[in-house]
């Protein structure tokens, strides 16, 4: 057992947390990996990492066989922390967040040995313990994972919240926009043969559309106790 802030924490729990985009689960993974200090990987944010230096490489997304020559000196420069991704020790994170590089990471995550390429280092890192989201976690990446959750939410509400964070950061977007965006981001992650976004059989489903963060997170904390993964500091 480790120690959360006031849970045990069994040794090397693994918490993997599927949904689509807008689906809050970045959100819900980072408040769970506080709750339980277990370190928080967005496996997004390594799609859109590859997907941008492709894009830096000047090489043409429609050649999987160049982009797939990317990887291995991109991985050689990525430092992939709870805190984000760092290339040649500068975060680049917020860079990462942009729309742009999400279409980006969305082309090349439907390349299916890019998938293959980036299984090893999602395994790897989530080793020791973590919540890892993203949308083939609970299917591929952590099929054996003692936590599975998938997150979904409206369509509309969906694209209400990618547009309010987007506009937070200050990006001049509409609405209508992002939405559209969104289906087709949506379409690409679902239709694709190779890891398309589905729940696992096993995973809890959890519709987000209504909910506060704080209930979505209370249960999931829940169901983990109940399995007797975590449980309450005395
Ligand atoms: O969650 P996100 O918007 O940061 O993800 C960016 C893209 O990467 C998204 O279009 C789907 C893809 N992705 C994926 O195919 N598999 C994952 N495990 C995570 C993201």
């Amino acid at each position: 057992m480790s120690v959360g802030m006031s849970w045990l924490v069994s040794k090397g729990l693994r918490i993997a947390i599927d949904g689509p985009s807008g689906s809050g689960k970045g959100t819900i993974a980072q408040l769970i990996g506080e709750e339980l200090a277990l370190p928080v990987l967005d496996t997004g944010l390594l799609y859109r990492y590859l997907g941008w230096r492709v894009a830096e490489e000047g090489v043409s997304l429609d050649d999987e066989k160049a982009v797939l020559q990317v990887i291995p000196a991109a991985i050689n420069a990525m430092d992939w922390r709870a805190e984000g991704i760092f290339f040649a020790q500068n975060d680049c994170t917020s860079l990462l967040r942009s729309e742009d590089a999400g279409s980006l990471a969305s082309k090349v995550a439907a390349m299916p040995d890019v998938r293959a390429a980036l299984l090893d280092v999602q395994r790897e890192i989530a080793k020791l313990g973590c919540v890892m989201d993203g949308r083939d976690i609970g299917t591929v990446v952590l099929p054996d994972a003692e936590g599975k959750f998938f997150l979904t939410a409206s369509q509309r509400e969906r694209s209400r919240r990618r547009w309010s964070q987007l506009k937070t950061k200050g990006e001049d977007v509409d609405l209508e926009q992002v939405s559209d965006e969104l289906q087709a981001r949506d379409a690409r992650d679902m239709e694709r043969d190779c890891a398309p976004l589905e729940k696992a059989v096993d995973a809890i489903r959890i519709d987000s559309t209504t909910m506060r963060m704080d209930d979505v997170v209370e249960r999931i904390l829940n169901v983990l106790e109940r399995r007797k993964l975590i449980t309450k500091k005395a």
